[in-house]
């Protein structure tokens, strides 16, 4: 199905990011198919959909369209209303409690979210309803290109091999103030293993899952390969020829797949109100990128 002949919009960067001319709702209501967005997004894995107004219901139930939504056990950063929807903000609530998760105004390194469990759900919607108007821009970088900048012989090194994630890594590099007090415990999470390059299942394009945040060592490797080879990695993985950057505007929905994408965020101003809303969902390893 020729998927760009149905849906109005036009490319942000060739091959990584989309923006599509459509409402949500049209999707929920059955005027659009969810496979025509299916076969958009293995094109564009970032889709940017603009000047939306949705209810939290209608953005988990157009999450649960691509993939099975994740409940989130995290209370502090839980929307009140929705048990899959968390918020990222600047905002607090009378008793002084910040509405969500809160990063502080530091910009946010390239990662991949969830390569620190030993099963990521790797689909991601973030909503911008109130976004400051300085900073903040988000930064997706294609890991299909990623994968394509590495010299053959760095290719062969990683190809079927499984990598180390380990999320006190991340904790020593990400400014999250919010779990700053539960260092001790979180630097206790188990490590886990997935492959550092990933096949898409339909189209056969090799991804390279290369976290920066969590990824410590590949197995098969001596350690003073991994040290030649893992900065080689994270290098191409942020490579300006395979980056597109974002300036978030409110009403702007972003849904990406963290399968074959990695992001980052600029520093922002913590004077102007910021309310961000996320799901994360399960994609299909039958169709999608997916760590397993
Ligand atoms: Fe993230």
């Amino acid at each position: 199905m020729e998927s760009t002949q149905l849906i109005y919009g036009k490319p942000l960067k060739e091959g990584l990011a989309f923006e599509i001319d459509v409402k949500v709702e049209e999707f929920l209501d059955g005027s659009l198919d969810i496979d025509e967005i299916e076969a958009l997004w293995r094109q564009y894995p970032l889709l940017v959909f603009r000047r939306q107004s949705l209810l939290e219901e209608e953005l988990v139930r157009f999450s649960s369209l691509l993939g099975e939504c994740e409940a989130v056990s995290r209370k502090d950063i839980l929307s009140p209303y929705s048990d899959k929807v968390i918020y990222f903000s600047t905002l607090k609530y009378a008793d002084g409690r910040n509405l969500g998760g809160f990063a502080g105004g530091e910009d946010v390194d390239w990662h991949s979210d969830q390569t620190f469990r030993p099963s990521p759900s790797t689909g991601a919607i973030l909503y911008g309803v109130e976004v400051p108007r300085d900073g903040g821009d988000i930064y997706w970088a294609d890991q299909y290109r990623a994968y394509e900048l590495l010299l053959p012989d760095v290719r062969r090194k990683i190809d079927g091999r499984i990598g180390t994630y380990r999320y006190a890594k991340r904790l020593g590099i990400m400014n999250a103030t919010e779990l700053k007090g539960k260092f001790d415990e979180l630097s206790r999470t188990p490590d886990v293993f997935h492959p550092v390059v990933l096949d898409h299942p339909l189209t056969g394009k090799k991804a390279l899952y290369a976290d920066p945040t969590t990824l410590v060592s590949i197995d098969g490797l001596t350690e003073a390969e991994n040290a030649v080879i893992l900065p080689l990695l994270f290098a191409a993985g942020g490579d300006p020829s395979a980056v597109y950057r974002h300036k978030v505007l409110s009403g702007d929905l972003m849904m990406w797949d963290n399968g074959c994408t990695m992001h980052r965020r600029d520093v922002m101003t913590l004077e102007q109100p910021r309310l961000m809303k996320r799901t994360t969902f399960r994609l299909p390893a039958s169709r999608y990128c997916v760590p397993h």
